[in-house]
């Protein structure tokens, strides 16, 4: 079953043109000249029950706004969006009890309050169970590492636990789609892999679909089996990370190394020499040629040891924006 799909998906904000200034800013009041920003330009999604997707571009491409418009927030200009059936912009109980929004740059949590506080006040708001929060609300603290954490004000913890802290409250009320908005955005690198390791747990014992942006690839390639791409409010591409390599990457990093010392020159013909150390080289080979080179190498130099590197996705994601492609 489709649990998420989008036909024509636009959003177009309009606000009125301001000049600067406080005599500008009351004079906006009484003009009607507007401004328009194209967000979305029509997106058509089509994500199954239970699939992780990667939803990717650059800043300013349409993704905040998208996953706004998927979990209810802002209402299309125009088209269509259903989630598990329901029309998001209209906000019934049903389908909000449903989802979630998780945003990295945007706390929800009471600042004041402890987490636990908030906790308590999402449980009565989604009317969870007793037992089943219990169990829930302990499972996730527990993944999370974070029970000496929920008693603190929330202003006082570190980004990392206040994130933390945010994906369980998101996840109380056991949702069957999650938007994800950068979730790791500005932690080290250590609870960045942590919050994965917790997704992916998530993912895999709760079966339910997640839509997830971030700008950190790692992020992407450990998680999505799949990606979207957007720029200028529009999709790109759609599939998976490896077609997206192999589609715009049409060459491959070979890194040799040799049993003696090889001259730079002799590698040139091969590909160009992206490293070249004595007994170390990495060359970058056309994907087609990759066989035929390789066999070349093999028979005329000391090659001890060789492998192709696989593509650096980041590279791949920053030529396909930068080229427009
Ligand atoms: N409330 C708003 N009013 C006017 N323009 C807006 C508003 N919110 C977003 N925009 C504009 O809409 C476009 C898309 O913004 P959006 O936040 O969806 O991008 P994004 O893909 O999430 O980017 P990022 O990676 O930086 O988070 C941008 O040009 C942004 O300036
Ligand atoms: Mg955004």
């Amino acid at each position: 079953m489709l649990a998420i799909e989008t036909r024509e998906l636009k959003k177009t904000y309009v606000s009125s043109k301001k000049a600067p200034g406080i005599v500008g800013g009351i004079k906006s009041l009484f003009s009607s000249e507007k401004t328009y920003v194209e967000a979305v330009r029509g997106v058509d999604l089509s994500i199954q029950e239970g699939e992780m997707v990667g939803f990717l571009g650059p800043n300013g491409a349409g993704k905040t706004t998208t996953l706004k418009m998927l979990s209810g927030i802002l209402h299309p200009t125009s088209g269509h969006a259903s989630v598990l059936g329901f029309t998001p912009s209209q906000r019934k109980p049903e389908m909000l009890r449903q989802i979630s929004l998780v945003m990295g740059n945007k706390m929800q949590l009471w600042w004041d309050l402890p987490a636990w506080d908030s906790f308590m006040v999402l449980k009565e708001m989604y009317e969870v169970d007793e037992a089943k929060f219990k169990r829930r609300v302990d499972n996730l603290i527990d993944a999370l590492q974070l029970s000496d954490k929920i008693n603190t004000q929330v202003r006082k913890l570190s980004l990392g636990e206040r994130m933390k802290c945010e994906l369980v409250a998101a996840l109380l009320h056991s949702p069957r789609i999650v938007f994800l908005d950068e979730p790791t955005i500005g932690l080290d690198v250590v609870s960045q892999k942590r919050i994965r390791d917790f997704l992916k747990m998530l993912h895999r014992e709760d079966n339910c679909t997640v839509l997830l942006t971030s700008h950190y690839m790692q992020d992407v390639q450990e998680l999505c089996d799949r990606v979207v791409v957007i720029d200028h409010g529009t999709v790109i591409f759609e599939g998976t990370l490896e077609s997206l390599t192999n589609r715009f990457s049409d060459v491959k990093r070979v890194r040799l190394s040799f049993s003696e010392p090889v001259d730079a020159a002799y590698l040139t013909k091969y590909g160009r020499v992206v490293e070249s150390e004595e007994a170390l080289a990495v060359i970058e080979v056309l994907q087609t040629e990759t066989a035929a080179v390789m066999a070349s190498l093999l028979q005329h130099l000391p090659v001890a040891d060789v492998s192709i590197e696989p593509v650096d996705i980041e590279e791949v994601i920053r030529s396909l924006f930068t080229e427009g492609r």
